[in-house]
């Protein structure tokens, strides 16, 4: 199987695993990413069991509407049931690096709504220790030095992803390097430097559950498993 089967294969059965907590009146929190698209066409089967759904980024919600589902405003929903999303890393503890598609901030703020964050990831994204993956940062654009200043002062390399604006209208920078001894304090830190939107450390509310593909078939992993 190539990573793109195993893809669709996690994606499907994110569909078939989340159906234990659909409603009728339910909402999904819909992340963003290859691994998320292949969801989202599984999610498409099983569109009659659930309410709608929220999606992390514009393209997330334009697959969405394509498929005849549902999608809202995080605003018109109170709690959504579970958010499904892939990841750049994960952890043992389930926590995470992402945003590789840029989509960081908004997944942040669904994944918040969620009771349950179920990522979706193929073992080369499964880690000992996060950082090898370049962390991306949402940065407000006129902060773009000042930011990458800072980021330098602990310790990493950032760098400006060309070409590309997020959802928010806002830019990245990629930083390599960095060393991260504490997930929790690196992502407190990094939020805290003015003109940081948000970072895509995702420790202080990581994964609730892991669905990771191990040989042909997928295994299921809970944070207090770690
Ligand atoms: C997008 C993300 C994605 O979840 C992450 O980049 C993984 O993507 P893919 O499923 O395509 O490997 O965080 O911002």
């Amino acid at each position: 199987m190539d990573q793109e089967q195993v893809k669709a294969m996690l994606g499907a059965y994110a569909a078939h695993y989340i159906d234990k907590y659909l409603t009728l009146e339910s909402y999904v929190g819909i992340g963003t990413g290859s691994t998320a698209n292949h969801f989202i066409d599984a999610l498409a089967k099983v569109k009659h069991r659930f309410a709608g759904a929220v999606a992390s980024s514009n393209a997330s919600a334009e697959r969405l509407r394509q498929h005849g589902i549902s999608v809202l405003e995080l605003t018109q929903v109170d709690e959504l049931v579970v958010y499904v999303d892939g990841a750049d890393e994960i952890d043992p503890q389930l926590a995470m690096i992402k945003g590789g598609g840029g989509a960081l901030t908004r997944e942040k703020i669904v994944a918040s709504a969620a009771q349950q964050f179920i990522c979706i990831a193929d073992q080369s994204k499964w880690v000992k220790q996060l950082g090898s993956f370049p962390l991306p940062v949402e940065v407000i654009p006129m902060a773009r030095s000042v930011v990458g200043r800072a980021l330098a002062g602990l310790g990493g390399k950032p760098v400006y992803r060309q070409g590309f604006t997020t959802d928010n209208g806002n830019i990245i920078l990629d930083v390599s390097d960095l060393k991260i001894a504490s997930v929790t304090e690196m992502e407190t830190a990094i939020n805290q430097i003015p003109g940081v939107v948000s970072n895509g450390l995702f420790a202080l509310q990581g994964a609730d559950v892991l669905l990771m593909d191990k040989a042909d078939s997928i295994q299921e992993i809970t944070a207090h498993q770690a």
